[in-house]
């Protein structure tokens, strides 16, 4: 079976500073991110034990493993192509058909900002904010998940997420969650974000 990697960082660790440190994209990247895709591999490993044992209980007990691993290696590597240091395309507004649909579902882009910072900072515990595509209604919704489950648990084509863990800001921004994620709209990768939407679309 082929084993899951960590995909490549598009920018050094310290492109993002001042707003994400380096020593913090560091720690996240090369222990956080690393982390979960060993442990994917390895829940991923014992299922496949299980599964030609027939072992059913023990399937179903690695699922959540599944999940956590699975989900923590899917959010960070969005997240990562989410953001691009500032002169590399960091903080430039929506463009296209990004920015119409943004008008259509937010009413500016202000509002969104304001939406999903509200929604994220609020997050109870460990979790992400998330712009996401509703396929069925063709429309952009702002939501939230918990712990490292991914935006597909709530049927929505992941755009934009925004880490919400201690380990994306504590070193840096400490307790204060609220100034951490006001700060990261300077680096929001929105030109990556419009490739996602015209995809999911
Ligand atoms: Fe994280």
């Amino acid at each position: 079976m082929s084993k899951y990697e960590l995909p490549q960082l598009p920018y050094d660790f310290s492109a993002l500073e001042p707003v994400i440190s380096g020593q913090i994209m560091e720690l996240h990247y090369t222990k956080h991110h690393q982390g979960y895709v060993n442990n994917l591999n390895t829940a991923l490993e014992k299922y496949q034990e299980a599964e030609s044992k027939k072992d059913i209980s023990a399937m179903i007990a690695l699922q959540s493993a599944i999940k956590f691993n699975g989900g923590g290696h899917v959010n960070h590597s969005i997240f990562w192509t989410n953001l691009a240091p500032v002169g590399k395309g960091g903080g430039e507004p929506p463009k296209g058909e990004l920015a119409q649909a943004i008008k259509e579902n937010f009413g500016s882009l202000e509002n969104l900002m304001e939406k999903f910072s509200g929604m994220t900072v609020a997050v109870q515990g460990s979790g992400w904010g998330w712009l996401g595509y509703d396929k069925l209604k063709s429309e952009l919704v702002i939501t939230t998940c918990a712990n490292q489950d991914p935006l597909s648990t709530q049927g929505y084509v992941p755009l934009l997420g925004i880490d919400v863990w201690e380990h994306a800001y504590y070193l840096q921004y400490k307790n204060v969650r609220g100034d951490y994620v006001k700060n990261i709209w300077k680096i929001i990768n929105w030109h990556n974000v419009e490739e996602r939407f015209l995809k999911a679309k």
